[in-house]
Parts: C-alpha cells; sequence; structure tokens
C-alpha cells in the first residue's frame, strides 16, 4: 500500500529536526571553513571530467553531518553526494551535497556552500543551505516560509525576465545545445544571467528575490533539493523535479523562478 505525504509525516518531529539540522550546518560549516583556509594542502581528485573535482573536505563534512543527524534520529536515512544511500527504518531521507561549488571551494572563491534537505517520502519538507564565507543560512520549513538568518524573504516579484538576472548552471553531464538556445533568447529579451558555481547557493538567492529564478538542464537531487523548499515557502514557483523518473538518483532539469516571470520561463526553457 503506498502511504500518502501526510501518513508518512505521522509520528515524524519535522520541527525538532529543523532546529537540530540548523547547529549541524553551522558546525559542519566551520570544518568546511577550515579545509577551505588551508586549501592549498588538500589533495584534489577529478570524477567524470577534469573540471568535476572533490577533496577530503567534501567527503568528512558529508560524514560529519551524517554522524550528528543520526546522533538525533538513528532510523533516519542518508542520501549524499560523496556516500551514496542509506535508507532508514522510517519514511525520512536526509538528501545532502557537503559542498556544492567544489570547483569554487578548491580554486579559492567564497562561492561555495553545505545543502541539506529533508524528505519525508516523495515530499521534501526541510530545506538549508548554508555559506559559511557569508555567514548566511538559508532556511526553510514547510509551512514556515524561508529566511535568511531568521530574516523572512520572498522570491522576486518582477514580472518580465529583463528585470532582473536570472541564475544559469552547467555541466558536462549534458551537451552545450541544452543551455545555448536559453542563453540566446534571454539576451534577445534584453535580460542577464549569472552563474557562480554552486547551483544550490543560486537557488537559494533566488529564494532571497536577490535572482529571478535558475534554469540547469541537468542536476542531482542533492545539488537541488533543499533550493526547491527553499524556493516554495519563499512564493517561488519550481519545476516538477520530484515527479521526474529516478530523479532522486539520477536527477532532472530544475527551473525555479519568481511567481510573476515562471510562465515565461518555463516557456523559454522547455521546463515543467
Ligand atoms: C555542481 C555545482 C554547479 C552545477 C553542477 C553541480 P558540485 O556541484 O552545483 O553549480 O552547475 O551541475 O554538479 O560538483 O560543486 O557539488
Ligand atoms: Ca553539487
Ligand atoms: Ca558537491
Amino acid at each position: 500500500m503506498v502511504q500518502s505525504s501526510s501518513e508518512s509525516r505521522k509520528n515524524i518531529d519535522i520541527d525538532a529536526r529543523f532546529e537540530h539540522a540548523k547547529a549541524v550546518m553551522k558546525e559542519a560549516g566551520k570544518v568546511a571553513m577550515d579545509y577551505y583556509r588551508r586549501v592549498d594542502e588538500l589533495v584534489v581528485e577529478t570524477k567524470t571530467n577534469p573540471l568535476d573535482v572533490v577533496s577530503i573536505a567534501d567527503k568528512n563534512v558529508e560524514a560529519i553531518i551524517r554522524d550528528r543527524i543520526a546522533d538525533a534520529f538513528p532510523e533516519d536515512g542518508f542520501l549524499g553526494e560523496e556516500m551514496g544511500i542509506t535508507r532508514g527504518d522510517n519514511d525520512c531521507l536526509w538528501v545532502i551535497d557537503p559542498i556544492d561549488g567544489t570547483a569554487c571551494f578548491v580554486n579559492k572563491m567564497p562561492t561555495w556552500c553545505i545543502s541539506v534537505a529533508l524528505m519525508i517520502g516523495k515530499e521534501a519538507v526541510i530545506g538549508l543551505v548554508y555559506e559559511p564565507n557569508g555567514n548566511e543560512l538559508f532556511a526553510a520549513m514547510t509551512g514556515e516560509g524561508t529566511t535568511v538568518n531568521g530574516d523572512p524573504v520572498k522570491a522576486n516579484p518582477v514580472n518580465n525576465v529583463n528585470a532582473g538576472v536570472m541564475g544559469i548552471g552547467m555541466s558536462h553531464r549534458v551537451g552545450s545545445d541544452a543551455l545555448i538556445p536559453f542563453m540566446t533568447d534571454l539576451i534577445d529579451r534584453e535580460g542577464m544571467f549569472i552563474r557562480n558555481g554552486s547551483c544550490a547557493l543560486m537557488m537559494s538567492y533566488a529564494a532571497a528575490g536577490r535572482l529571478i529564478g535558475y534554469f540547469e538542464p541537468h542536476i542531482n537531487s542533492w545539488d537541488c533539493m533543499a533550493g526547491i523548499v527553499l524556493m516554495k515557502e519563499a512564493g517561488g514557483w519550481c519545476s516538477d523535479f520530484l515527479d521526474q523518473p529516478d530523479s532522486l538518483e539520477s536527477g532532472a532539469p530544475i527551473l525555479v523562478a519568481g511567481p510573476n516571470v515562471a510562465a515565461q520561463l518555463s516557456k523559454m526553457t522547455g521546463v515543467k
């Protein structure tokens, strides 16, 4: 029997998990910053291509996040970029990117962050992104809105793509034709884009109204799950990432947008 989301949420203390995870983000941020300050000493390995990099910092930060959450909620499961999936004894699944923006991290650029989300069954209910260099914690829990360091924020209300800056992302998991037509269209409409190397951080900026949206033709769940909660709770629009087949483990396109440019951007990107 398939459980409805309200059934799977029964007996799960989401508030306690939200409070605990916020503290874990700060602790993980301190550890990540210690590595970042001595980044020249880190051994950097490549994964799928020379620009897809990982270091001991990524692996250890993920281990710390998992350990601290498991100390408090031993029955919960985990899906992390570096350590894969471990199902728990309940419907909770923590989706973790220990360092999003690793290429920035290893090249001494501050636009990286830690991204942690909680899913209960098929629903993402907590989104947390911590950016240690700027000491900004983006936080959202279903029904409670989105905050930055405790202050409420909203998605950008502009009603045309030429009235604000759009975030974009790209990886070599897809070809250039998956992104270039959108960029051309955006420029032709007198819009502009930015890519800072971290999907989770740019989605957080969209949730805070700093960007009008974020588009990436293929993204993994650990990059975008927290951002989805942040954006929805900020009154923004999110594409149906979670409804795409195998998106949790294999990824899918992502588009998030301010409420008044969502239709325009959905048409331009072809992402629904
Ligand atoms: C990457 C970043 C990048 C995005 C890529 C991701 P990583 O994650 O989020 O901005 O464009 O698709 O793979 O490798 O830095 O964790
Ligand atoms: Ca990532
Ligand atoms: Ca990562």
